[in-house]
């Protein structure tokens, strides 16, 4: 196979995380594969991952419009194998304890990002007749999520607007597949400001290469919805769509409210 025939991946926020693993294992797999973060890192992280000179990296802000179309523009126009929706983030704090800015920078990356890249993105795949997408949701879309407020909703966001687009995609060939992780160990919630909660605590989160290869392996089989993690973690998945909201946000506070942790 000459090098143009490799199929192309891209995952945002690759340059750490659940987002790291995955690229990991599209580049394990013979993809040729775009790397995204807002740091300088990615390049290191394209070189250390690249072999053969196709992990290329984009340093790009998907908090802004722009950083959007720098990725769009680093595809220039070829239909995208695999698009892997991973970059986002967390805001710890009470809702009005959190500048009203920070806000809407995470409605930015974990919201206007998504429909920019696929707006983008997607029309290259349906046209070409396939690919698979891959939104990297969270088990926090299933439930309110005090002290860490916009982050759920985003996140229900995200898995409404996937199982919509899957919906209007059938029979194009391009096929969508929703990841949720439970708690993961890798640097999320520290950036969140949230090392004083439960969360701040990675001993009892799961592996982010699991993570990774459960959404890998749900995105090659054409999965539609899947829960990222160990057993515990499934079975937390059922349990929440079995609470009422009032009770979730209740037991979800008692996690993320600022300095009363795990005991
Ligand atoms: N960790 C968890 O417990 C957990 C649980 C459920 C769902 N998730 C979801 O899984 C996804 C990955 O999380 P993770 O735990 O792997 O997070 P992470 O380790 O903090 O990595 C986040 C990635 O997103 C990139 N990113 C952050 N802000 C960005 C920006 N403004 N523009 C472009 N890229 C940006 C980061 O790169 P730069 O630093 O270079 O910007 C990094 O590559 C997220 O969508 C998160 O919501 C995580």
């Amino acid at each position: 196979m000459g090098e143009q025939e490799k199929p192309l991946a891209l995952v945002t926020g690759s340059s750490a995380g659940i987002g790291l693993e995955l690229a990991r294992l599209f580049v394990a797999d013979g993809f040729e594969t775009i790397v995204c973060g807002s740091n300088p890192k990615v390049h290191s992280v394209a070189e250390q991952l690249s072999t053969d000179g196709s992990v290329v990296a984009v340093q790009s802000d998907l908090t802004t419009a722009e950083g959007a179309e720098e990725v769009i523009s680093a595809v220039d126009g070829r239909p995208l194998d695999a698009l892997v929706l991973n970059a986002g983030i967390a805001i710890g704090g009470a809702f009005l304890d959190v500048p009203l800015d920070r806000h809407l920078q995470l409605v930015e990356i974990n919201i206007n990002s998504t429909l920019r890249l696929c707006h983008g993105l997607l029309p290259a795949m349906i046209a070409r007749g396939r690919g698979k997408l891959l939104l990297v949701s969270s088990l926090s879309a299933i439930t309110p999520t005090p002290y860490e407020s916009i982050y759920g909703p985003s996140k229900s966001f995200m898995t409404s607007f996937g199982h919509g687009l899957r919906e209007e995609l059938r029979g194009t060939g391009v096929e969508v597949t929703i990841l949720h992780p439970g708690a993961t160990a890798t640097d999320f919630h520290i950036r969140a400001g949230m090392g004083s909660t439960r969360f701040g605590d990675n001993s009892w989160k799961n592996d982010p290469a699991e993570v990774a290869r459960q959404g890998y392996e749900a995105l090659k089989s054409g999965v539609t919805s899947l829960v990222g993690g160990d057993e515990e973690t499934q079975a937390a998945g059922r349990e929440l769509r079995a609470m009422n909201d009032e009770d979730k946000a209740r037991r979800q506070a008692a996690m993320s409210r600022p300095d009363r942790s795990s005991s």
